[in-house]
């Protein structure tokens, strides 16, 4: 029985990267994505997922399908969010669920971001839920940690919380895009999806790296430090910041045991190309999140030639362009 109507509804959300990495969850409630520590963030424009559900009382089981194929193997994490969202709702309707991605899904480019982000907007719409953008953030969160990001749009920050029940570690925008419209470039090197999914690498990271308690000690001071740098528009300073954060993220993760490497040939390839270019006063600057694609981030007028430079790096198969984007919306 159902306390409430259900409807059809689509949403779109962006994808994000933090410029501050999320990595590592709190002890306790493993299944609602608490992080270790917070994060802050940059939504984008053009990288999205689509999502519609459509409740229908005569389905004994939810349908989910992805670019118009079942995928067995991602439908119980979605079908296990639908439950949640049901409970929420009191209902037991299930739902057909259909997404699609404009990019490479599983492969380090924040498709569960905007995937959780869109399916927690479209369900609870579907579902008759009326969530506050908060209340959605930590719907989205408890499907993908990153996911609460990406309700917002521009640069965003996902407090760590304290509280056992996680009811204060949401999201929250603290600049819109038109702030400051910096440009992004993925270079991709590869579209497979990755072998490590990052639940498993931050578990393994907390679990056996001795550089994981170093690298949770540093992170309030790198995200007031990123946050005084786009408030101040310093391209250095923020470039700065982020590549701390990226290559700490990632010296913790190597150091596990087994090392959890998320890189290839082509990816620290490109970290250096970005490295010559800023030498020579380009403003842009790396971050790689659990995948080996390299985003370039850039002040606009340096989008042509990082753009080229990326092109021309053995391995990279193409570069994705995106600039900053909105937050989730309902669309149908
Ligand atoms: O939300 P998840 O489980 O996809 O984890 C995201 C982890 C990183 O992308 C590496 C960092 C981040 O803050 O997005």
């Amino acid at each position: 029985m159902s306390s409430r109507a259900e409807r059809r509804a689509t949403a779109r959300a962006n994808a994000n990267i933090a410029l501050v990495k999320y990595w590592g969850k709190r002890e306790g409630n493993p299944g609602r994505n608490l992080p270790a520590v917070g994060s802050f963030s940059i939504t984008l424009d053009g990288l999205s997922t689509t999502t519609t559900i459509t409740p229908d009382a005569s389905l004994s089981l939810d349908e989910y399908r992805r670019g118009g194929e079942p995928r067995p193997q991602e439908a119980a994490r979605v079908i296990g969010f639908m439950d949640q969202v049901r409970a929420l709702a009191g209902s037991t309707v299930k739902a057909r669920v259909e997404t699609d991605n404009t990019f490479p899904t599983g492969a380090g480019l924040a498709s569960s971001a905007s995937g959780f982000a869109a399916l927690a907007k479209a369900a609870s719409t579907a579902y008759g839920l009326e969530l506050d953008d908060r209340e959605l953030s930590m719907l989205a969160r408890d499907g993908s940690g990153s996911a609460a990001r990406s309700i917002f749009g521009g640069f965003v920050r996902w407090q760590r919380g304290e509280a056992a029940d996680g009811n204060d570690s949401f999201a929250e925008p603290v600049f819109p895009a038109t702030h400051w419209p910096l440009r992004v470039l993925v270079g991709v090197t590869d579209e497979n999806a990755k072998a490590t999914g990052s639940t498993d690498g931050m578990i393994r990271t907390q679990e056996t790296s001795p550089y994981f308690d170093g690298w949770v000690a540093g992170q309030r001071a790198d995200l007031a430090e990123a946050e005084a740098a786009v408030a101040e528009k310093d391209f250095e300073r923020l470039a700065a910041v982020s590549e701390y954060s990226c290559l700490k993220m990632h010296a913790s993760a190597q150091a596990a045991r087994p090392g959890v490497i998320y890189w290839n040939a082509a990816t620290v390839a490109a970290m250096h190309v970005v490295r010559t270019l800023r030498e020579s006063g380009t403003p842009v600057f790396f971050t790689i999140d659990a995948g080996p694609q390299l985003k370039a981030v850039c002040e606009p007028e340096a989008e042509s030639s990082v753009a080229k430079a990326l092109a021309e790096v053995d391995g990279v198969q193409r570069v994705i362009s995106a600039g900053l984007g909105a937050g989730v919306e309902v669309i149908e």
